[in-house]
């Protein structure tokens, strides 16, 4: 077997559709998804893999002859606030192993999601550049940013292909999100078709960049197999799709569904969202790879509905 695909943390919001997508793209056999624990439906090869054990995951580098890794595993900004330094040990120590293990074993690609959470104080909040001053105000923010980091410097001193994306928050139907900031605008859709009214974590107003999971997979695999001379940021490149604020998403929605109710109760999570850039200059990945978003939020509301219903 050669040309393989690792996937890390493939059981999450991201993994669940990026794994199904690969294997439609290059064959079932040639994806391996790994994560903490087996997932309870898929069809492929998994392997359990603690992505912080170096050791496992040389073993199953060799075992596959992997060629391209996509490194999903993560604990995401809400939840790594809970335990900021277990949330850098993961994080950091994850990505430094799939680094190391890449390019001591033939590993030619790998993928790095990066976040709009590596914005702080210090980067504009509209229209938010590529190359922004990072100061990030969370344990997962800190870890993305030195992700990034991470990533130039193994394409520079090894010449290891890493290429990134920061993700908006990232919105679909087929799966749920894990301990975000952002999960409020996929938690919204499933209780509007359950005809259910919907507390919302972050005040109405909270404008913060989205983007639906058909488009973030796309850019995925389109920034993955754009020739190597097109990529010429080696960080990480901003990503848009849309933004919008909690009264914007229900407003979509009311359009479908008019008596729809939300009820205001912001948390802790408000704090992490209100740091966040509202939108996103994408315009380098535009020149540079062709990136180009489809979905704005009245499409992106009319596919969950239609699909959650
Ligand atoms: P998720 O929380 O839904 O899934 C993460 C997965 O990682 C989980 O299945 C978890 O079991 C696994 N995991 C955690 N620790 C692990 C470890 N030590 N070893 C192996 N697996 C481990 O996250 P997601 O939404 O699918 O995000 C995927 C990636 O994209 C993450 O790196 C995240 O930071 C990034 N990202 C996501 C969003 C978003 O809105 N979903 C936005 C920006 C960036
Ligand atoms: N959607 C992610 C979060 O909220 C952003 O990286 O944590």
């Amino acid at each position: 077997m050669s040309n393989t695909i690792l996937i890390t943390g493939s059981n999450g919001q991201l993994g669940t559709v990026l794994r199904t997508s690969l294997q439609q793209k290059y064959g079932k056999e040639k994806v391996v998804a790994s994560d903490l624990r087996p997932p309870s439906n898929y069809d492929g090869i998994f392997e359990t893999l603690d992505a912080t054990n170096q050791e496992d995951l040389v073993k199953i580098i060799r075992q596959y002859e992997i060629k391209e890794i996509y490194h999903l595993a993560a604990i995401l900004s809400a939840r790594g606030e809970q335990d900021p330094l277990a949330s850098w040990n993961v994080n950091m120590t994850s990505f430094l192993d799939v680094l190391e293990a890449s390019r001591l074993n033939g590993v030619e690609k790998v993928f790095f999601p990066s976040s709009i959470a590596v914005f702080g104080e210090s980067a504009a909040l509209e229209n938010t550049p590529n190359n922004s001053f990072l100061d990030p105000l969370t344990a997962y923010g800190i870890s993305k940013a030195a992700g990034e980091t991470w990533a130039n410097y193994y394409f520079h001193k090894y010449g290891l292909d890493v290429r990134s994306l920061r993700y908006p928050g990232v919105i679909g139907y087929q799966s749920i999100p894990g301990g975000g900031t952002t999960d409020y605008a996929v938690e919204i859709y499933h209780s509007a078709v359950k005809k259910e009214a919907f507390t919302c974590f972050l005040k109405e107003d909270t404008t913060l960049p989205m983007i639906f999971m058909e488009d973030a997979i796309r850019a995925t695999i389109e920034l993955m197999e754009a020739p190597k001379e097109k990529i010429k940021i080696r960080t990480s490149y901003n990503l848009a799709g849309t933004s919008f604020s909690p009264a914007e998403v229900a407003a979509s929605i009311r359009e479908v569904y008019p008596d729809f109710v939300v009820h205001y109760v912001p948390d802790h999570r408000q704090d992490i969202a209100a740091k966040w850039p509202n939108s996103i200059d994408d315009s380098a990945a535009r020149n540079d790879w062709g990136w180009q978003a489809e979905y704005d939020l009245k499409k992106m509301t009319a596919t969950m509905i239609e699909k959650l219903s």
